[in-house]
């Protein structure tokens, strides 16, 4: 299976998910709260999902929410776990009407606390909210599940209590404990003790929100932290296993799942949301990151024009509903055949002309003379031609063949059988402020709009496009620069999620 990340309402595209697939499911979907809160990204997919859960109260939200973690449980693999995302607004309603009634109560394994320490406003009403919840389902008696995969740290009282006792390694001998109330379960080497610099798998987990400053930080509300993840995908999984999250958000887990060699679907509605998700990968894309596949509404035309022909030839032929030719080139130069056998020839070019017919033409009678007398005769294509575009001489000649000969050559444009659509076309204008201070301005012409910028501030052509900044609304920065050359490049994603890029070389 290839990583996926898919532009979608996830209840359809876990609907055409094969059944017991997938090894591990996170969830974090938006809240049982109010709109300011909640919207994230503020475009047209991600608002239809609000109004969605909206249309009625708190019942409306479980029954919403109910439908999609049905999905999950069936593509979930017999051995899998489900880690669900909640807080306080509708955790009580989410146990109670949707897991224990999906998963069964006897395959609860745990509700965790992930406390964040947030500095909270006074209420004269109730103490600050200071946590969220997850809770953790099996899907039944089999489950992969090793708690202990991660580094936790120790606990204020482990350290208070046994700190004194500890080696220079942090071992505490059995003989302090021995007898003691305390039941310890971490005991790595039994002839030396428990080590108290590795604290018990507990389930309450504390971890900060990220900082302002902090380098993982994208520039988004609700982003989770990847130690979070890291602690969820290592003691629910393993490596090569396949990891889903149908609200992906930003990414989190999917980055996470990527670095720990996990594979991984990611699924949201909102443009953004997917394409921002897509940059943070490009972001940490090193040797070990795996490729994957981008499926927004659209194919982007200026990609499918620069893939790799075979690739592209493959691919197209599928999408039509073929069997692509898999030996690298055949005597013939045909591409694959159609459902019913007759030949496909694809050219990945715009105004095919006529001699292409001519010669395809003469393949498809010497492929299968047979094939190509029964479709004749049968008022069916003898082949198809798959291209961009047709010039007039190609079009003259098959309605020649057609009209004069009684012989059917499809010609299919590639949008007849995919959407594709032209990305922005994006420049950057500079202007210096003060000493090497500059606003570095990106335009775009775009018909769909544009969704946001990102900006790579040392741009290297063969490491491919590296965001400093994901998410810029306006497409404005001011930068300090150092003296030297420099080389900027700015993405512009318009609201198709199609992107173009623009770059700048100056040198202060
Ligand atoms: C709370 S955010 C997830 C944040 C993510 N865990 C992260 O760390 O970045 C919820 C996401 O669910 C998406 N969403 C809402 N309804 C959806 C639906 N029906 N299908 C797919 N995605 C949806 C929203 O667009 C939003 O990006």
């Amino acid at each position: 299976m290839v990583n996926k990340l898919i532009l979608g309402d996830n209840l359809e595209v876990m609907k055409t998910m094969e059944s017991e697939t997938v090894d591990l499911i996170y969830l974090d979907p938006p809240f049982f709260s109010n709109r300011d809160y909640e919207v994230i990204w503020g475009d047209e997919g991600e608002v239809r999902s609000f109004l969605d859960r909206w249309a009625g109260g708190i019942e409306h939200y479980i029954a919403w929410l109910k439908e999609r973690v049905e999905q999950m449980h069936r593509i979930l693999k017999p051995t899998g776990s489900i880690f669900l995302h909640c807080d306080w607004h509708a955790n009580a309603e989410i146990k109670v009407d949707i897991l224990n009634k999906l998963f069964g109560r006897n395959n609860f394994r745990n509700e965790i606390i992930w406390s964040y320490k947030t500095t909270l406003k006074v209420s004269t009403h109730h103490l600050g909210r200071d946590h969220d919840i997850i809770f953790v389902y099996a899907k039944n008696t089999e489950f992969k599940m090793h708690p202990d995969q991660n580094d936790y740290p120790p606990s204020e009282n482990t350290l208070k209590r046994w700190g004194k006792y500890a080696d220079a390694n942090g071992f505490v001998s059995n003989k302090h404990f021995a007898g003691s109330a305390s039941t310890i379960i971490n005991t790595e080497d039994e002839t030396k003790g428990f080590n108290i610099n590795h604290g018990v798998p507990r389930d309450v987990w504390e971890i900060s929100h990220l900082a302002g400053n902090n380098p993982e930080k994208i520039g988004y509300p609700t982003q989770k932290p990847m130690e979070l993840l890291e602690r969820i995908i290592k003691m629910a999984s393993n490596e090569g296993d396949i990891i889903l999250d149908p609200f992906v958000g930003g990414g989190t887990t999917v980055a996470v799942a990527d670095k720990l060699k996990r594979r991984w679907i990611g699924i949201d509605q909102s443009v953004a949301a997917v394409k921002v998700t897509d940059l943070r990968l490009r972001r940490q894309h090193d040797m070990f990151s795996q490729p994957y596949e981008l499926k927004l509404r659209k194919y982007d035309y200026n990609m499918l024009r620069n893939q790799d022909a075979f690739e592209f030839e493959t691919w197209i032929v599928q999408q039509f509903g073929g069997i692509p030719n898999t030996k690298q080139r055949s005597d013939l130069g045909l591409d694959g055949k159609a459902s019913d056998g007759a030949p496909i020839q694809v050219k990945r070019a715009d105004n095919v002309s006529r001699d292409v017919i001519d010669k395809f033409f003469a393949a498809v009678q010497r492929s299968d003379k047979t094939l190509f007398e029964k479709n004749k005769a049968a008022g069916k294509p003898v082949g198809y031609i798959i291209a961009f575009s047709f010039g007039k001489g190609a079009v003259a000649e098959a309605a020649r063949l057609k009209n004069k000969e009684g012989i059917i050559i499809d010609l299919k444009k590639v949008n007849d059988i995919v959407d594709y659509g032209t990305g922005p076309k994006v420049s950057i204008t500079s202007k210096e402020l003060e000493d090497y201070k500059y606003l570095l301005e990106a335009s775009a012409e775009s018909d769909a709009g544009i969704e946001f910028y990102s900006w790579d501030f040392d741009h290297k052509p063969e490491e491919g496009f590296k965001a400093d900044v994901v998410i810029d609304r306006d497409g404005k920065q001011v930068k300090q620069f150092e003296p030297g050359e420099h080389h900027i490049a700015v993405e512009a994603v318009d609201k198709e999620g199609l992107e173009g890029t623009g770059d700048l070389k100056f040198k202060i």
